[in-house]
């Protein structure tokens, strides 16, 4: 069995060119980015909310960077000093900077961008001391928005490490706003690639990642095979013990089939953009029946104070306390489960390790099949920045 070539980063190298992709809220948990850094891959944080949950995980009050700084610390060390990156939302505008700040004083490896242009991402990066040894990924799904972000860029002499291309079948939020056009075949991952491909050569940009569907051996195989440098993947990873997600959401990953999978968009994700969702989730269920009062109390998502979800209920639906409610940190609110279109082939939990294995086309050992679950949120000793 051939093995799969490294993942260059910029201050180090990736084993296994695998990057289990942010998932926010809590979701790609420090114990998941953790044990995938542990096997080898790319483990990668989310930012979102993280002065909540590092404050409840380690019973003391964390602001974002300090929050941010902690998860990594914390990720590092489940994961023997492996790899680990951070997933910043450009919609979470209110804490970015202070996630980026934060995620670099903790030592991170990467700091990967989407839901939006992550414009600023250098200006930023560049004021921290350990700028040139962190990579710099922003996400994108056209050619033509890797253009804008390199112009912008090269105003600060650094341009995007890495580039990770996703596609419409990705979980979370996808960048398009009308199903039809999402589901062009024009905007199949493949010719995305080729678009981006394009771009990333006139740039000299030499590493593009493939995200969005990916679910098999072969799957990693084929896009390294088209010109990858490695692949994205969310859902798959969400489906382990590892994994932020409380039990339920885990057991309706397991349940769902292709029908129960929905694009929502009336009412839909306030950050504007299409949010796969299971259509079983008690709080987007809520939603559609617009049953619960307009309300955002957490604050993170548009300016503060902006989230449209805060005054209407007819076009949006507030995703922060419906997914705060997914990882049991929210009790007051039912759960919003987001999840990509290959959810519906997961058919069991697995382990990070028995994963990461299959993954690479290698033996799974008989041990590993049966693992406990693990307490992504409870209580850990305190390792003080
Ligand atoms: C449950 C879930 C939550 C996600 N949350 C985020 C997020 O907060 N930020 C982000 O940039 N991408 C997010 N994503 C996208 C993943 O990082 C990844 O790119 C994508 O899931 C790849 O597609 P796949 O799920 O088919 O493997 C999320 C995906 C899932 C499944």
């Amino acid at each position: 069995m051939k093995t799969f070539p490294a993942l260059k980063l910029r201050n180090r190298d990736v084993q296994v060119p695998i990057i289990q992709g942010g998932m926010g809220i809590g979701l790609s948990s420090y114990t998941l980015a953790g044990a995938v850094a542990r096997e080898g891959g790319l483990g990668v944080l989310s930012s979102a909310a993280l002065d909540r949950i590092v404050t409840q995980r380690h019973g003391k009050k964390f602001k974002a960077r300090e929050a941010a700084a902690q998860d990594v610390i914390d990720a590092k060390q489940i994961g023997n000093n492996g790899a680990i990156g951070m997933n910043i939302m450009v919609a979470l505008i209110n804490q970015y900077e202070d996630s980026v700040l934060g995620s670099m004083d903790g030592g991170v490896d990467a700091i990967i961008s989407g839901a939006g242009l992550p414009m600023a991402l250098p200006e930023i990066a560049l004021s921290h001391p350990r700028a040139n040894e962190v990579s710099l990924i922003p996400i994108v799904s056209s050619g033509r928005a890797l253009e804008v972000i390199c112009k912008r860029w090269s105003r600060q002499n650094r341009l995007p490490d890495a580039v990770v291309v996703e596609g419409p079948l990705a979980g979370g939020h996808i960048a398009w706003r009308d199903v039809n056009e999402a589901m062009d075949p024009v905007n199949h991952l493949d010719n995305l690639l080729r678009d981006v491909f394009e771009v990333a050569k006139k740039w000299n940009i030499n590493s593009v990642i493939a995200a969005g569907g990916v679910y098999s051996h072969e799957d990693i195989q084929k896009y390294l095979d088209m010109g990858c440098t490695g692949v994205q993947m969310g859902t798959r990873f969400l489906a382990t013990y590892e994994s932020g997600a409380n039990e339920e959401y885990k057991k309706q990953v397991v349940e769902c089939t292709e029908d129960d999978i929905e694009l929502a968009s009336k009412p839909g994700s306030p950050c504007g953009m299409l949010f796969r969702v299971l259509k079983s989730s008690p709080f987007y269920q809520e939603a559609l029946k617009r049953e619960r009062a307009p309300k955002c109390d957490k604050g993170y998502l548009l300016n503060k104070g902006n989230c449209p979800s805060k005054y209407e209920n007819e076009k949006t639906f507030c995703i922060c306390n419906g997914l705060l409610s997914s990882i049991d940190l929210n009790p007051k609110e039912k759960e919003l489960y987001t999840v990509g279109h290959t959810a519906s082939r997961v058919n069991r939990i697995m382990s990070v390790r028995e994963l990461m294995r299959e993954l690479q086309g290698l033996p799974v050992e008989a041990e590993l099949v049966h693992p406990q679950q693990v307490r992504a949120h409870q209580a850990v000793p305190s390792l003080t920045v």
